[in-house]
């Protein structure tokens, strides 16, 4: 028997319930002592933890949220030597860790003294190494639901309402989003846009359309510009928060193009709902394969989704650059052939 810990850590996800559930269903049915490490690294500085039992995590999948609790404040940085001997107390032979960058990049200096199996996770949908993360899908259901509801009020009333969408250097769920809505234009870090073609395309929507929905991600700028901060979070691994495109190509609509124009953040509701069934899947598959792992001891490896099948990959490969929208990304040529703007 086993003794394994259980850690989510950075911002939640959608499907972090699933991981948990599935798990731990498969680990105590092989009669495994499963610590869950609660709210992230704090968990293990704070010694906030808990042993999971079997009625505790029977259909926790289909809720948002985290049962463990998470955080994206704290990282290990210039804590290390406190951290690995917090570490050592709790006599683990190893542990699953649900996460994104943040939390890899924060274990990276402890690879040798703890035994870990990766679980991928981010709604932004922008880790290297995996081609798909859980609750992108319910993120980008999310978005598009917001497009198809907002568009009859801004056909009611002549307007352009402006979404923001999260993702701060990867426009995934403004596109997945913006595209499953057919919204008539997307905006993405990726691809700055210029003002002077946005106005000409707004313009000539104008012509014939009573209203118009544009989604913008929060990382979104013109061309020359850089991202909006909103605010900074210090200590966080990614201190700064983005925000305030929405407000900001709203206000600069109604000045130049003369059309009346409202703004909508959609922030922590692309969060905050029940996992769809596509990122159920994802998370049942994953989390079985996650504690398969653990059972067999393939330490230093991550489960990933390629090529329709989950497999396993190296931890590093997690850690590699930001996976962005390519120019040539066939969802860009598809917003293309529709007339959309991107
Ligand atoms: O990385 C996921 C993410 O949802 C980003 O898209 C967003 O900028 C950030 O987290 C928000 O973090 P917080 O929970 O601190 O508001």
């Amino acid at each position: 028997m086993a003794r394994l810990g259980l850690l989510t850590g950075g911002g939640d996800a959608p499907g972090l319930n699933g991981i948990i559930e599935a798990a731990c269903r498969v680990l105590l049915h092989h009669g495994h002592e499963i610590l869950g490490i609660c709210d992230g690294f704090e968990g293990v500085f704070e010694d906030r933890i808990k042993h999971i039992k079997r009625e505790e995590i029977e259909n926790l999948h289909s809720m948002a949220g985290t049962f463990l609790g998470t955080s994206n404040r704290s990282g290990t940085t210039g804590r290390e030597a406190e951290f690995l001997e917090k570490w050592r107390k709790l006599k683990l032979d190893g542990v699953i860790v649900a996460g994104g960058d943040g939390t890899f990049s924060g274990l990276k200096a402890f690879q040798k003294d703890m035994p870990l199996i990766g679980v991928p996770k981010t709604i932004d949908n922008d880790l290297s190494g995996t081609e798909v993360t859980f609750g992108y899908d319910t993120a980008c259901s999310v978005v598009a639901d917001s497009v198809d509801a907002l568009r009859a009020t801004a056909d009611a009333h002549r307007r352009v309402i402006v979404i923001e969408a999260m993702g701060r250097t990867a426009g995934w769920i403004a596109l997945g989003g913006g595209m499953a809505s057919y919204a008539d234009a997307v905006l993405i870090p990726e691809r700055p846009f210029s003002y002077e073609k946005l106005k000409a395309f707004i313009k000539e929507r104008q012509k014939t359309q009573r209203g118009m929905v544009i989604v913008a991600a929060e990382g979104a700028h013109a061309e020359k510009e850089s991202a909006s901060v909103a605010f900074r979070v210090e200590d966080a691994p990614q201190a700064e928060r983005f925000g305030g495109i929405a407000n900001a190509l709203a206000r600069w609509i109604e000045k130049e193009c003369d059309w009346e124009a409202r703004h909508v953040v959609l922030g922590h509701l692309q969060r905050a709902r029940a996992p769809t069934p596509t990122d159920r899947f994802l998370t049942l598959a994953m989390g079985v394969e996650a504690a398969r792992m653990a059972m067999e001891g393939a330490w230093g490896q991550c489960t990933v989704y390629r090529q329709g099948q989950i497999l396993r990959a190296p931890i590093a490969d997690l850690m590699g650059p930001v996976r962005l929208v390519s120019d040539d990304h066939r969802w860009v040529k598809l917003l293309q052939s529709l007339g959309s703007f991107i």
